[in-house]
């Protein structure tokens, strides 16, 4: 998709951080906008901030993690705009905790929204871009932690592999519908993704504990350090427009990463070997 004015675009998690930085990027680039996000406060504020950029920005309450929800944010979006062209799969979430913490909870809550999110989403907006057949891009926010484990036993590593494999699957299946689709997997960016227990529903149970001391604990603080050191968001909005211009698949914003995945590839491809060797 080469031609963003007059274009409406769609973005979960559009009150903080990456989201918020594609509304914005969308709005400058002559979009017309809808905001969705389970925190209200912060989405008001977010619509207001994106108003000196356009006058076509509306925000919606929905939570990604049930999908009436995302159906009715889609028809609102319907109604204000008329026809939608990019979706943005974004909202996400993170619960520290590895074999620590094998809390079913933190699974549950981190596999409804940044997994089954992603999925209520393309199924609330597919058909109606398939039926206006003025093309159009679905971007689902995966992460490095999608191309590699680094992040460990983790759901949040779990489910970020399981978008980038959706992602790549449903590329597959829209090219022919002129329907691009990417996969957005950033490293750490200054965002408030490491407070996401601040939308955590009281229904998934309280946070899991764990000792600061345990590796999962380790990893946590040590996270935290990397997200407040991370890159702009408006770095990575301004790489996701780029690849949806040129429809491109995967999207990284930290080139340094490449050698995460190579040492992934290198192992698979050394166990590979290994394989043909003993036929
Ligand atoms: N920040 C990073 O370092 C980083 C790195 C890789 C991937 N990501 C991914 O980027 C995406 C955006 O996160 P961010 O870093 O901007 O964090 P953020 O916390 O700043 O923004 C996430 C947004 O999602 C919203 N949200 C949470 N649960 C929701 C739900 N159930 N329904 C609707 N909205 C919900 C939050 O209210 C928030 O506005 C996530 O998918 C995250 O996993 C972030």
């Amino acid at each position: 998709m080469r031609d963003f004015s007059g274009r409406t675009a769609f973005v979960t998690g559009g009150a903080s951080g990456i989201g918020l930085a594609l509304g914005r990027a969308f709005g400058a680039a002559g979009m017309k906008v809808m905001l969705a996000d389970v925190e209200t406060g912060a989405l008001d504020a977010a619509v207001k901030s994106l108003r000196d950029i356009t006058p076509d920005v509306r925000g919606i309450a929905c939570d990604v993690a049930d999908a009436d929800s995302v159906a009715r944010a889609a028809q609102a979006t319907f109604d204000a705009f008329g026809h939608v062209h990019v979706i943005c799969n974004n909202a996400g979430v993170a619960a520290p905790g590895g074999i620590e913490t094998l809390s079913l909870d933190n699974w549950r809550w981190v596999i409804d929204v940044n997994l089954l999110g992603v999925l209520y989403g393309i199924r609330s907006f597919l058909p109606h871009i398939r039926a206006h057949g003025e093309g159009g891009h679905i971007v689902n926010t995966a992460s490095m932690a999608g191309m590699s484990g680094g992040l460990g036993f983790s759901p949040y590593t779990a489910t970020k592999f399981a978008v980038v494999g959706m992602s790549e699957g449903l590329s597959a299946e829209l090219k022919p519908h002129g329907i691009g689709v990417s996969v957005l997997c950033p490293h750490f960016v200054r965002t408030g993704i490491a407070s996401s227990g601040r939308n955590r529903p009281a229904h998934y149970g309280p946070s899991a504990t764990y000792d600061p001391a345990s590796r999962a604990g380790l990893i946590a603080a040590e996270i935290n350090k990397c997200v407040e050191a991370g890159i702009d968001p408006a770095d990575v909005a301004a790489r996701v427009l780029s690849a949806i211009r040129n429809d491109e698949l995967y999207v990284f914003t930290h080139p340094r990463m490449r050698d995460l995945v190579d040492g992934r590839f290198a192992a698979i491809a050394a166990a590979m070997d290994a394989v043909s060797e003993r036929d």
